[in-house]
């Protein structure tokens, strides 16, 4: 059955992305019609309105909605840039982004991300945060009254007087914290990761941390093949950082999960790379991470990944999970590429540069299979002698039909081999390590978390390979030739 895509390219660069990444539907030939809507800022100021009520028609017949982005201003702002008619009216701007939320009962906010290119482990983490309750519930008050404030007992309030404070609530309920674990449990299985982590904080906020893992804990209960973690949410912002392929779906309350979210997308490499999805009862909605960023907006400078990105997220959630997959694979080439990139990813590229691009990596794929080359050696790093297998190698596997991207060369040390080789997983397929001591090996393998007791030339772990190949350029090649 033909599916109903609802596109809202709203604001500033919102516009720009939509309309270099549209042509990808047509391309694909899936069964999808596409409808056109407005939303956003000049629906305000023209009409009093961000939502006109022709899009909410529009919204109630669609199977999904794809949001380009929404400019917003604030109190005062928004009062004066009214057309004359309309101010002085008392009309109040609600942000779009809330009131689609509202109106899908999106209780979920899906973010995922993943290391595209560039140093360091390879990665696939997605953050699931709950948007309807938790601590944005909407109650947050200044002073506070006689009950709350006897029950705080606090020193701090009594200096101060209570009408000096604010307070806020952090709602959690087991309705909507089932339906959140639910979901979370059901995502990581249909999307092949074998780990959910709760990010709380049950060591301070211990009624309510509780509560959470033990609905936590219910709902993993049909899930047996899936490892559970409950973490307190500060531990896990560090460690996202510092070692983000140790997480799978990591699944917050409102506001530890607004913040993760974030965090999770700068891990990725920013803005202009993350997609999000806001799935519920009501109409699903799909957007980039990213605003209308006013300051590059009319340039044809914004990077269109996220959108491309977004629109296979939102593709694979009609069902279309091949389609999805390409649209991924493109974007990932075209960025490993890195001919045809936005400045934001070290190029010169516009937007609707970038986009065809990608559109031309997807109608004909040419496959891309990056290597590098690790030398270790210290005598070759302090010029006592001339890296000879290099160059050998390089020749040899670009020949068969490899980008060599990056050639290190380090020490003899573990941590020197340690970070060399982090360094080259994250942008490469096939990593040829030259060099053969037995120290090698056991830093090779402490790197990957593997046992050092391996033998032999080649070592599969997840989708790379690794070579560890003789110290001579002659073995070195006999070896890899063998190999390949
Ligand atoms: P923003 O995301 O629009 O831009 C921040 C900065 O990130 C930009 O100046 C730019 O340097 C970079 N950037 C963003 N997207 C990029 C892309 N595709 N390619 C390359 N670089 C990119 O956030 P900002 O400046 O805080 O907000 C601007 C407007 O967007 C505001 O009116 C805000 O309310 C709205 N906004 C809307 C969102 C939505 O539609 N869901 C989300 C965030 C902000
Ligand atoms: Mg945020």
């Amino acid at each position: 059955m033909t599916k109903r895509i609802l596109v809202l390219p709203g604001d500033g660069i919102g516009q720009e992305v939509c309309a270099a990444a549209i042509p990808v539907f047509e391309q694909l030939g899936l069964p999808l019609s596409l409808d056109f809507g407005e939303i956003g800022w000049e629906c305000w100021c023209r009409g009093g309105d961000p939502v006109p009520e022709r899009t909410w028609r529009q919204i109630a017949v669609s199977d999904a909605v794809l949001l380009g982005a929404i400019t917003s201003k604030g109190k005062n702002q928004a009062e004066a840039e009214l057309v004359p008619e309309l101010r002085g009216k008392g009309l109040t701007y609600t942000s779009p982004v809330i009131q689609l939320r509202k109106q899908a009962d999106a209780y979920v906010n899906v973010r995922p991300t993943g290391r595209i290119a560039g140093p360091g482990k390879p990665f696939r983490m997605v953050v699931l945060r709950e948007n309807t309750e938790g601590l944005y519930v909407g109650l947050d008050r200044r002073g506070v009254p006689e009950a709350l404030r006897t029950l705080l007992n606090n020193p701090n309030l009594e200096k101060s007087g209570p009408d000096d404070a604010t307070y806020s609530v952090r709602l959690l309920t087991r309705w909507g914290l089932t339906r959140l674990f639910d979901y979370a449990f059901f995502y990581a299985r249909a999307n092949g990761f074998d780990r959910v982590t709760l990010a709380d904080k049950a060591n301070v906020l211990r009624e309510s941390g509780q509560f959470s893992a033990d609905l936590f804990h219910a709902a993993a209960a049909t899930y047996p093949e899936i490892t559970i973690g409950i973490e307190n949410v500060d531990a896990v912002a560090l460690r996202m950082v510092t070692r983000p392929e140790t997480y799978g779906v990591i699944v917050a309350e409102n506001m530890f999960g607004d913040i993760l979210s974030d965090l999770a997308g700068g891990v990725m490499g920013g803005l202009g790379l993350a997609p999000s999805a806001n799935i519920g009862t009501g109409t699903p909605y799909f957007e980039p991470v990213h605003g209308s960023a006013p300051a590059l907006a009319g340039k044809g400078r914004a990077n269109p990944s996220a959108m491309f990105l977004t629109i296979a997220l939102m593709l694979e959630h009609l069902g279309f999970v091949a389609a999805a997959r390409s649209i991924r694979e493109a974007v990932r080439a075209t960025i490993v590429r890195g001919r045809t990139v936005t400045y934001d990813l070290g190029g010169d590229a516009s937007t609707g540069a970038m986009a065809e691009a990608i559109l031309a990596e997807l109608k004909s794929p040419t496959p891309l299979r990056r290597a590098c080359i690790l030398s270790v050696g210290t005598a070759l790093l302090e010029g006592r002698s001339v890296d000879a297998v290099a160059p050998a190698v390089a020749r040899l596997l670009s020949k068969g039909g490899y980008l060599v991207g990056l050639h290190l060369t380090c020490g003899e040390q573990k941590a020197a081999i340690g970070n060399a080789l982090t360094t080259c997983l994250g942008q490469s397929d096939l990593i040829a390590i030259t060099g053969g001591s037995d120290a090698l090996r056991g830093a090779v393998a402490a790197t990957l978390g593997i046992p050092a007791d391996f033998s032999g030339t080649r070592l599969d772990w997840r989708d790379k390979v690794i070579y560890l190949l003789p110290e001579t350029s002659d073995a070195a090649v006999a070896a890899l030739e063998h190999a390949l």
